[in-house]
């Protein structure tokens, strides 16, 4: 079938190869349809845009005439994917911000499509700590990102800053195209954060995890098409979108949530779930009392990863846990996945001198029955996207026989 995808033309010299990308995209059966912004039209016509893509050029969000025969929404609603090129630091910076003061800004914020932005700007401005934070805010929304690449500019500079080539970008939708079909009509449940344990109504036990990982795999698995469920812990990570997310505190309720999201093809728990509780809830603040010793008495916590693994009806194909070590890694996590009876471990050194928990990046082991595989440091992103890529090889394997 064929693709289409909304082009949002912005201000930068690099607008000018839109009419060459528009053609490529063409012949590659995917078609084009552009929005052009104020300053993209100092550097490129409507008129060129409109006769390479065979399609009219939207360029004003008060236009009656266009809000009454194609609004701002149906505009994002007829799109498979939206894509911003040039992408410049302006309009990185409005769509960071959440601005809708254009019609490309309306439909960038109005929009659940996913996004792919291609930046082009003066190694000045990429370099700057506003741009690099608003890139970040972005790519944690799940925006994706192609270059920019190293090289001359038009202002004459070097360095970063070069848009990525109209074949490159192809190139890259054509991929992303590809890739999202790889796990349509399977389901997948991620486990994510920390579970919070009630002590009393003031106090709790927490276990330490920012939800960055769990919800990165929720969001890989959603790119390739995985029907997926999130049961997250509280977490300051933003719900993925297109991804059903379920909210929980404790351990209890992430389980019973996981249960409810049965049957499903892969499970990946990444959450670090509080191994004991209180034997009792106080329902009252507990008091001091001049005590200067307090024993809680604790009890274990289900374990949802185990319990998963173990299912007699309705196992899923594919169960992935973590294993969160802070010594013998390998030989912790080769243990894990025996005794929890899951299919592959994902192992990672979470001593503090790795800044693991909380931090940006991850070095991980992969664990399967074939032996152990090392993964070179990377970004979380990353790491989610190389295991949903090595999931779908894997249920690809199995439906071959
Ligand atoms: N896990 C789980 N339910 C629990 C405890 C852990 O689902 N009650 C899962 C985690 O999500 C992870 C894996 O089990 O996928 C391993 O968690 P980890 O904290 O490394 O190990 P524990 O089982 O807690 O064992 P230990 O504390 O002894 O290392």
């Amino acid at each position: 079938m064929e693709k289409r995808i909304l082009l949002i033309v912005s201000g930068g010299i690099a607008a000018v190869k839109c009419p060459d990308l528009i053609h490529r995209l063409s012949a590659r059966n995917i078609a084009t349809r552009c929005i052009l912004t104020s300053s993209g039209a100092e550097f490129v016509t409507p008129l060129s845009l409109a006769t390479f893509s065979g399609d009219k050029v939207y360029d004003e969000l008060f236009c009656l005439t266009d809000e009454s025969q194609m609004g701002h929404i149906e505009l994002s609603r007829r799109a498979d994917l939206i894509l911003i090129v040039p992408a410049t630091a302006h309009i990185l910076a409005r769509m960071a911000s959440g601005l809708a003061d254009d019609l490309a800004t309306t439909v960038l914020l109005a929009t659940d499509k996913p996004v792919m932005v291609a930046p082009a700007m003066n190694v000045q401005m990429w370099e700057h700590a506003a741009t690099a934070h608003n890139l970040e805010i972005l790519k944690q929304r799940g925006i994706m990102v192609i270059g920019p690449e190293e090289g001359e500019m038009a202002c004459g500079e070097y360095g970063f800053g070069r848009m990525s080539e109209p074949e490159d970008i192809v190139n890259a939708i054509e991929k992303y195209f590809s890739q999202g079909n790889r796990l349509r009509n399977k389901r997948a449940l991620v486990t994510s954060g920390p579970t919070i344990e009630a002590i009393d109504p003031a106090r709790c036990i927490a276990s330490r995890s920012s939800g960055k990982q769990g919800h990165a795999i929720a969001n890989a698995l959603a790119h390739l098409g995985a029907k997926t469920t999130l049961v997250s812990g509280p977490s300051n990570e933003p719900d993925p979108s297109g991804v059903s997310v379920v909210h929980v505190q404790s351990a209890r309720d992430m389980l019973v949530a996981c249960k409810d999201s049965l049957p499903t093809d892969i499970v990946v728990c990444a959450a670090a779930v509080s191994d004991w509780r209180t034997k009792k809830e106080s329902q009252s603040k507990l008091k001091k009392n001049g005590v200067d010793q307090k024993v809680l008495e604790l009890i274990l916590n289900p374990d949802i990863l185990a319990t998963l693994s173990k299912l007699s009806k309705e196992r899923p194909s594919l169960v992935v846990g973590f294993a969160a070590e802070t010594e013998d890694v390998i030989a912790y996590a080769t243990k894990k996945r025996m005794t929890k009876g899951c299919d592959w471990i994902v192992a990672n050194d979470i001593s503090t001198k790795t800044n693991t928990f909380g931090g940006e990046n991850n070095t991980v082991n992969l664990i399967t029955s074939d032996g152990v595989e090392n993964w070179p440091k990377m970004t979380k992103t990353q790491v989610a996207e190389k295991l949903a890529l090595r999931i779908a090889d894997a249920l690809d394997q199995s439906a071959k026989g």
